[in-house]
């Protein structure tokens, strides 16, 4: 079977998600991954169609993230490693069946809440994502009263696992963002 496109992606998050915020949310993610593929030469539509469809059980089951991606996904164009990518991003938080273990699946772990901080930094500035920089971007990351949901211990470990700087992953966010600000700021 062919890897998931993000075409497909759209259409299979569509069928189980109906709120705004979770559709921001996919956009933001898969934004970010489109531009870690990118640092890592690999395939950037694949992996923003992941980075799209990775919440796909999170609207219907809330409380079993991740456990439910394989049913949800079983009549639909992705394959098991498609299923794969997306359940990893849960280890160690509500789903221990795939560890992280390829440049892909740490990558998502990474920047799954991450976006969420640059995406509440980008909402409070003029200029929107336009122009942000690294050094403010972590002086909101280091605050932990802003977007305070989103777990930095988890960042962190996630940026440990992939490789990477803290600064580059940061930069990667900043440019998938504006790349996409279309698709993001609705
Ligand atoms: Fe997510």
């Amino acid at each position: 079977m062919s890897k998931l496109t993000l075409e497909a992606a759209k259409e299979i998050l569509a069928k189980h998600t109906t709120e705004e915020h979770l559709f921001t949310h996919a956009n933001c993610v898969s934004a970010a991954m489109g531009a870690l593929a990118v640092k890592f030469g690999e395939d950037k539509e694949y992996w923003e169609a992941i980075g799209y469809l990775h919440d796909v059980d999170y609207e219907k089951f809330p409380e079993e993230h991740c456990q439910h991606v394989r049913e949800l996904l079983a009549d639909e164009a992705a394959d098991t490693e498609d299923m794969d990518n997306i359940i990893a991003h849960a280890y160690g938080v509500c789903c221990d069946e795939v560890e992280p273990t390829t440049n892909i699946q740490k990558a998502l772990f990474a920047v799954d809440e991450l976006t969420g901080i640059v995406h509440a930094y980008s909402l409070m500035r003029p200029e929107g994502i336009d122009g942000m920089e690294v050094k403010s971007l972590k002086k909101k990351f280091k605050d932990k009263r802003f977007a305070a949901k989103c777990n930095r211990e988890l960042i962190k470990s996630g940026v440990e696992k992939l490789g990477l700087d803290m600064n580059d992953v940061m930069q990667c966010c900043i440019d998938g963002f504006t790349e996409h600000k279309a698709d993001i700021y609705k």
